[in-house]
This record gives structure tokens, C-alpha cells and sequence, in this order.
């Protein structure tokens, strides 16, 4: 990554890294924790590579001093993590458990101590199983639970939390999980996955107003994963394909929370109408103070009349590189979404909140891991950042997914996206080379930044 580039990048830019509660934490039965909807999911046949699950995950429950140590080593002046739902709320709604709080509650205070900025998400996916059990993201009640538990967590650790998130990629949770079937809750109907959705953007306001109302001057924002749309070839159906999956994945999650409400081409593609109450659009709506742009990919579309809603396939064009997991390498990509959000929709500030790729790492004998393609992919994408943040976007930060290998969904433990490797077996960590990349060039950013402070004080 050229020098140049770091002079992008303002003074108090968020350089962090990223995790979730059920990738990482593992202790899913500890201290009151209710089961949540990835317990169960773990447990369908045939669900989850390898047959694995969340149980034990990277015991960061337990271990989580030595992987603040590991943040300060990295030189992180941030931390994205998200709070367990069901620690917090073991039955969903109803009485708050103080255990499962206290955790956050903890892990906050050895942030600060540690010069780390806290960055909570308040849902990655793990609902609470009793909820599921009324209805799930399907239900309205759901939502409405939502904003209680964000209540309650924003009323705990808000005197300290200045910035939160809602939800994480419910692009994910609503489709995978809703219509696609390979995530929790693991159904496959649109006419549930269209109110899951709808519910999910109405947690989302709900929870804002709940975030607010806490803690007024909080700064609340939501995750959301992006991804270029392109037809894969020029065609009029697989031009009409690749605006199908932008609708689907892109618009259909932005459009609503600025105050464009539901886009109407996909209310038509989807054929069911989501359940709208007077007032909700107003709600899901509210003002944001960041938006929070996942980026892993871009999707190359072609018509599939015959297949799932929204009747796109993704197809892998040949001659692109790839990460371990098969994922297109684009970082140019990265640029072009955060300068296509900045121009559509002109939030008030952008966070990159993931971005990272996998390998099958190994540890070499002396103990080192050499990791040079996910080190380029890093620096790739923070080039990426820099030009855009020079086009003009609003970028304040950049998390690294992940801090540490952890359990990836379906994928269970195969796939490692971490900067410092987790030894599943022993728990042992190991920074890998890209985090030491890593390293370096928040350091080097930060004495650019002093150097240049102190050539001004000279002046
Ligand atoms: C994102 C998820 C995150 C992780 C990465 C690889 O979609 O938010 O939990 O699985 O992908």
C-alpha cells in the first residue's frame, strides 16, 4: 500500500477489526445464556461443514483478556463486536439477565482501559430460540422485542458506548435464513422471507428510537452488506437479472432507512406485500449518524427464470483471482459502492465495518503464520478506502473481519478469516504475518499524523 495513501486517512480514522457473539464467544449454556436460533440450526443434519457448531467457537467468553491483548499488539484503536440477544434476554423479552449483561459490561471497561473504542452491534444473527418459537423475524413481536432489548442494553452500557449499530447484514439474515434456507432459522419460503425482512428494517428503527432515548447523544448506525451488481454478459435479461439482485440485495435494505421507502420493482418480483402499519416507514426511516458498509465480493448476474426469487444465478467468470473460499478479489470494486452509497443516498458518514478474506492458513514450524494473499487483499482494500475517502466519501473507519479465525456459519471452522489464527484444538493464538501488515500501517499512520502535528507546531 503506497504511503500516499495513508494521507487519506483523517486523524481519528477508526483503523479496527471485527467479530460477532456466536462466532467467537462460545460458553453458549454459561451465566444464564438462553439457546438462541444458531444452537438449533448447528443441530439439523447435515447444516453446518464438519458437523460443527458454536459451542465452543474461540472461548472468547472466557478468554477475552488475552484477545484484548491481541487487539492492543495489533495497535487496533477499535473494536466491532456484537452483544448475544439471548445472554442478554435468555427468553427473548422479559426479564433482563444481569449475568449476560455484565459480560458487555466488563469487556467495555477493559476497552476504554485500553484506548480501544467500543463498537457494539446489537444483533449478528443469533435470536433468541424462544422468539423463534412465536414466530421469529416473521412476527412483528419480534421487532417490538427488539427495541426492549435495545433498551436495555443502551440503558447499561451507554454511558460509556458512543457508538452502536442495530442490526448486521439483515440482507443475510432475512434471505439466507428466510429463502435461501443455509442460515438460521434454515427456511425457504418467500412468503415468510418478505416479512422477516420488512420486520427486521422495523427492529431497526424501533431499536434506534430505543438507542436514542437511552442515550441521547449516541451515534446509530446499521450494518449493511454491499455488493456490485454486474450482468454477467449484455444481454437485456441479464441487464434486467443484475437490476433484480441490486434491488434484492441493495436497494431493498437502503432505499427504506432514507426515507425512500420499499422499492416497488421488487415488492413486484417478490409478489407478496410486506406488512406495513401506519407510521412504520417513518420509523425504519429515522436519521442515522453512520452507515456501516459490508464488502467482501462483487455478484455477476444471469436470468434464471426457472430458479429462486429474485430469478438471478451468480456465476464465477473465469480468470479473476480468488481467495481461498472462492470469492472474486475486486477491490475496485469497494471504491465503487462507497462512492455509489455517498452520491445516492449522502449519509453522514460511512464506517467499513468488514472486509476480509479466507485462507487455509497453517502454522509453520517456528510458530509464524504466512498469510501474503490475505495481507495484499488488506492493503488492496485500504487503497480502495483511500481513493474513495479522496472522491469524497465520508469514511471514518475500517474493520478488519476478522480479528481472529472463528466459526463461519455454514462453513464452520474451514474457512479462517482472521488476522491472528486460533488453534481450535488448544485455543492457542498466533498473530499471522497480515496482522503484523496490519500493524504497521496503523502505525505508520499515526506517526505520519504526529510528524505532521508536530511540522505544523514548528511552523
Ligand atoms: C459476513 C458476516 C460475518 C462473516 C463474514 C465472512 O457476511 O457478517 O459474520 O461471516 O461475512
Amino acid at each position: 500500500m503506497p504511503i500516499d495513501d495513508l494521507t487519506a486517512f483523517g486523524p481519528d480514522f477508526a483503523w479496527g477489526a471485527a467479530t460477532s457473539a456466536y462466532q467467537v464467544e462460545g460458553a453458549v449454556a454459561e451465566d444464564g445464556r438462553g439457546s438462541s436460533i444458531w444452537d438449533a440450526f448447528c443441530r439439523v443434519p447435515g447444516a453446518i461443514a464438519g458437523g460443527d457448531t458454536g459451542d465452543a467457537a474461540c472461548d472468547h467468553y472466557h478468554r477475552w483478556p488475552e484477545d484484548l491483548a491481541l487487539m492492543s499488539a495489533l495497535g487496533l484503536r477499535a473494536y466491532r463486536f456484537s452483544i448475544a440477544w439471548p445472554r442478554v434476554l435468555p427468553a427473548g423479552g422479559g426479564p433482563v439477565n444481569p449475568a449476560g449483561l455484565a459480560f458487555y459490561d466488563r469487556l467495555v471497561d477493559a476497552l476504554l482501559e485500553a484506548g480501544i473504542e467500543p463498537h457494539p452491534t446489537l444483533y449478528h444473527w443469533d435470536l433468541p430460540q424462544a422468539l423463534q418459537d412465536r414466530g421469529g423475524w416473521p412476527s412483528r413481536d419480534t421487532a417490538e422485542r427488539f427495541a426492549e432489548y435495545a433498551s436495555a442494553v443502551a440503558g447499561t452500557l451507554g454511558d460509556r458506548v458512543a457508538s452502536w449499530a442495530t442490526l448486521n447484514e439483515p440482507v443475510c439474515a432475512a434471505w439466507i435464513g428466510h429463502l435461501q434456507g443455509t442460515m438460521a432459522p434454515g427456511a425457504a419460503d418467500i412468503g415468510v422471507a418478505v416479512p422477516a425482512s420488512y420486520h427486521m428494517m422495523l427492529a431497526h428503527g424501533l431499536g434506534v428510537q430505543a438507542i436514542r432515548a437511552a442515550v441521547p447523544d449516541a451515534r446509530v448506525g446499521i450494518v449493511n452488506l454491499l455488493t456490485d451488481c454486474e450482468p454477467g454478459s449484455d444481454r437485456d435479461e441479464d441487464v434486467a437479472a443484475a437490476r433484480r439482485e441490486d434491488g434484492h440485495h441493495n436497494r431493498w435494505w437502503l432505499d427504506p432507512i432514507h426515507g425512500r421507502g420499499l422499492p416497488a420493482d421488487m415488492i413486484e418480483v417478490y409478489g407478496v406485500e410486506p406488512p406495513v402499519r401506519p407510521g412504520d416507514l417513518e420509523t425504519i426511516a429515522a436519521p442515522l449518524d453512520w452507515l456501516g458498509v459490508n464488502y467482501y465480493r462483487r455478484s455477476v448476474n444471469v436470468a434464471d427464470p426457472a430458479g429462486r426469487v429474485p430469478y438471478t444465478r451468480q456465476i464465477t467468470p473465469a480468470g479473476t483471482p480468488r481467495t481461498g473460499m472462492d470469492w472474486e478479489i475486486h477491490p475496485d470494486r469497494l471504491e465503487k459502492i462507497l462512492v455509489r452509497v455517498t452520491r445516492e443516498y449522502a449519509p453522514r458518514s460511512i464506517m467499513v465495518t468488514e472486509n476480509g478474506s479466507a485462507y487455509t492458513d497453517t502454522v509453520t514450524a517456528d510458530g509464524t503464520v504466512h498469510d501474503p494473499e490475505r495481507a495484499a487483499y488488506l492493503e488492496s482494500h485500504l487503497s480502495a478506502c483511500a481513493s474513495a475517502i479522496r472522491a469524497g466519501v465520508p469514511l471514518d473507519g475500517y474493520f478488519a473481519w476478522s480479528l481472529m479465525d472463528n466459526f463461519e456459519w455454514a462453513y464452520g471452522y474451514a474457512q479462517r478469516f482472521g488476522l491472528v489464527h486460533v488453534d481450535f484444538a488448544t485455543q492457542k493464538r498466533v498473530i499471522k504475518d497480515s496482522g503484523h501488515r496490519y500493524a504497521e500501517i496503523i502505525r505508520a499512520h499515526r506517526d505520519l499524523r504526529a510528524h505532521r502535528l508536530a511540522s505544523r507546531s514548528l511552523e
